[in-house]
């Protein structure tokens, strides 16, 4: 075995710091979904697209969950303007890309078209409703879509979270240091609770390495902060992993919260990172109740596994069982319910909000006292900036 070939079959490089600016004129300005976009696009993250998706791609995608050429595609990567500014833009223009002051990029518009909203949230979200948070962004988004070939000039400030950012290329050279040729790929916008750790380790047992990719871009604002969740990840990695078999580096994107259709996007993605398989356990990438416990592992019925090119790992929900005294699935453990150790993430949070210590059964000791503690100084900061 070997590490994945990158989506559509080599990875895209538009990085090129050097590109002359000072004959453009136009420029327009990012959201910070759509610089996180940009930078991923320009590094080969979001391998084969080389820009942001003009129409015929964009409702492939829509529609068909593939681009035109019936790549495997699942989530629209779109650049949005509004109708004042596309009066300011023609096709063949290349305009700046800027994101607060700073350009970061060039498109070449090749596409300036009007997406129909209302099909993409039913088609991508499954649902048009402004409480879903993902929908609500869409909406909310200005209503003209420019497409065309993008250039990346300039790399985002990683702060915090520099040590742990890795471009695909890095990513893949040093899976082979590491002497990994399968490698899981985790996704994962919440702390590490010991569900996660179970199925990880699940997957630890069949593959050689573990790629440990939280997402810190964008997400909603109940989510626990991305800089947190950091400091609990290393605090439970150092603790509870052995140190050769796990990877731990930042996926920059913003959650979309699309559920089945991210989690297709999902697993592309840590494909071009490198990794041989890809973890999918309950409601991935859910929110609310908007998609049923295991649609995110069916929707993967829609394609073969050569065009996928990743192998997906399916988990059922996982929990601590206090019959079986230790971590279990619906798939291993006869229990019923009443044994098992099930908090909601909405129950979570608001316990270590309110500095209560969720059981060692659900979540790691040492992984709570950073949360809290995080959560606390969090709190602390926001009081005296008010
Ligand atoms: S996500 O939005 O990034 O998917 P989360 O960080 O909670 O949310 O989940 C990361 C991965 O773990 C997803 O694949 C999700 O399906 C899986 N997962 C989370 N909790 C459980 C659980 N209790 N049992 C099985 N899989 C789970």
């Amino acid at each position: 075995m070997s590490l994945s070939i990158p989506h559509g079959g080599t990875l895209v490089n538009r990085w090129n710091p050097e590109y002359p600016l000072h004959h453009l004129k136009k420029e327009i300005e990012l959201s910070n979904a759509e610089v996180s976009d940009l930078e991923l696009i320009g590094t080969g993250a979001y391998s084969p697209l080389i820009g942001f998706l003009g129409k015929e791609d964009y409702e492939a995608v829509v529609e068909t969950m593939r681009l035109a050429d019936g790549t495997v595609w699942s989530i629209p990567i779109t650049l949005a303007v509004s109708e004042d500014k596309a009066k300011t833009l023609s096709v063949g223009d290349v305009a700046k890309l800027v994101h607060n002051g700073d350009v970061y990029g060039i498109i070449e518009i090749q596409e300036i078209y009007v997406p129909d909203k209302q099909k993409e949230a039913l088609l991508v979200y499954k649902t048009d409703d402004w409480n879903h948070p993902g929908v609500k962004k869409l909406f909310e988004k200005p209503n003209v879509y420019v497409g065309g070939p993008i250039t990346l000039i300039k790399r985002t400030n990683k702060g915090k979270f520099a040590s742990f950012y890795f471009d695909p290329v890095e990513t893949r050279r040093r899976f082979i240091e590491l002497g990994w040729s399968t490698v899981v790929g985790f996704q994962t916008r919440n702390p590490v609770h010991r569900a996660h750790e179970y199925i990880q380790k699940c997957a630890l047992e069949i593959v050689d390495g573990l790629f440990l990719n939280p997402l810190v871009g964008e997400t909603k604002d109940d989510d626990i902060p991305a800089d947190i969740r950091m400091e609990s990840y290393q605090v439970l990695l150092e603790n509870y992993y052995p140190k050769d078999r796990v990877f731990l580096g930042v996926f920059q994107a913003a959650m979309r919260y699309a559920g089945p259709r991210e989690a297709i996007f999902h697993a592309m993605v840590r494909k071009n990172f490198g990794c041989t398989h890809f973890i999918v356990g309950r409601d991935h990438a859910g929110v609310g109740n908007y998609y049923g416990t295991y649609d995110a592992q069916k929707i993967f019925l829609n394609f073969t596994l050569e065009e996928l090119g990743i192998t997906p790992l399916f988990f059922e929900h996982s929990f601590y069982c206090t019959k079986c005294e230790g971590m279990a699935s619906t798939k291993t453990c006869p229990h019923a319910r009443e044994y098992h150790v099930v908090l909601s993430g909405t129950k979570v949070r608001e316990m270590l909000r309110n500095g209560q210590v969720p059981p060692s059964t659900f979540s790691r000791p040492e992984v709570v006292q950073v949360l809290i503690q995080g959560l606390k100084e969090r709190e602390t900061v926001s009081h005296f900036a008010r």
